[in-house]
């Protein structure tokens, strides 16, 4: 057993961000095990990923240095000199990811860079791995040696109000399903309480979009947070249609279809069509309010070019409790 699972009252600088970090390599790795290289939507999707896991991990290491590593350094400066190297040997690993992800951008054929960007990945987590679980088997202890709980909150203050507000949002989206309920709510009340409330509220939509409904509810029930504040919106769309149906319909349309994924904000559409009524009806998850609005300001008008007329829609706001009793999809 390790001195820090002795200690496990005291505050863990490590384990929130670690945490998130081993579940988006995870991920990660599946990721780009799974990509068809050749196929260019599937190889943007799994770069995108590793893209911004590197980034997450990035500004984690950034942070360490300039703060509670830079603070540990101050009161035993022997210490930190493997991890030093041990984080300049990560960013070096991290450049020659992102060099083999640009090669494999690049390729007329992709399967081998991407395979070789899948092994190389691999190394880099192995590593990443050992290296957190050093950290805080080896370094927690001292941290708590050196500095009070007081003033190890004061450093993850720093550290949150040190990033940038679109990587804290990713941070905390990545952390959130990787903690438990408990580091959950504690994580939220801290920022409710430290950070300015647009972030915070931004920080509550990350919550709404990254955690499975039912833990999502608990959540906001936890923060005393009404569970529909960051709801997705729905859009209903029903209109005459004089056809074509079915398969006809299906061929018709798919690429309209497949460009809808695209749209910010979109989760879900589902297509109907009523050939008695001779009237066909969209509905449609955005995440939010105004994306909806987006969306039939700049498409509605369109409708009428594809033989479309009698439009009628509606935006609403999601009950989430009572939609989720009722197995609605939301994610
Ligand atoms: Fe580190």
């Amino acid at each position: 057993m390790t001195t820090a699972m002795l200690t496990p009252t005291r505050v863990d600088i490590y384990n929130l961000p670690h945490k998130a970090l081993r579940r988006a390599f995870g991920r990660v790795l599946a990721t780009l095990g799974a990509a068809e290289w050749q196929d260019a939507k599937s190889a943007r999707a799994a770069l995108a990923g590793l893209e911004s896991v590197l980034q997450l991990s990035d500004a984690h290491a950034a942070a360490e240095e300039t703060t509670t590593h830079a603070a540990l350094t101050q009161a035993r400066p022997e210490v930190l000199g493997t991890f030093g190297q041990e984080h300049a040997g990560l960013a070096a690993a991290t450049r020659g990811l992102r060099q083999l992800a640009e090669e494999v951008t690049c390729a007329p054929e992709r399967d081998e860079p991407g395979r070789r960007l899948y092994l190389e990945f691999g190394y880099f987590m192995a590593d990443q791995l050992d290296h957190m679980a050093r950290e805080e088997e080896r370094l927690l202890p001292l941290f708590h040696e050196h500095f009070s709980d007081a003033e190890l909150r004061a450093m993850e203050g720093r550290v949150m109000a040190g990033l940038k507000p679109d990587v804290l949002v990713a941070f905390v989206a990545e952390i959130l399903p990787a903690a438990t309920a408990a580091e959950r709510e504690a994580l939220l009340r801290g920022a409710s309480a430290k950070l300015p409330r647009p972030l915070y509220e931004q920080l509550l939509h990350a919550a709404h979009r990254a955690l499975p409904p039912a833990q999502w509810l608990a959540l906001a029930k936890a923060l005393g947070v009404d569970p529909d504040c960051c709801a997705p919106a729905l859009l209903q769309i029903d209109f005459a249609y004089p056809g074509p149906w079915g398969r006809e319909m299906t061929a018709t349309y798919r690429m309209l279809a497949e460009s809808l994924n695209e749209l910010p904000g979109l989760r879900w559409k589902f297509w109907s069509e009523d050939r008695d009524a001779g009237r066909a009806s969209g509905v449609y998850l955005f995440e939010t309010a105004a994306q909806a609005r987006t969306y039939v300001d700049t498409h509605v008008a369109r409708l009428p070019g594809f033989g479309i007329s009698d439009i009628h829609y509606h935006i609403g706001a999601l009950n989430t409790e009572l939609s989720l009793l009722n197995n609605a999809p939301m994610a």
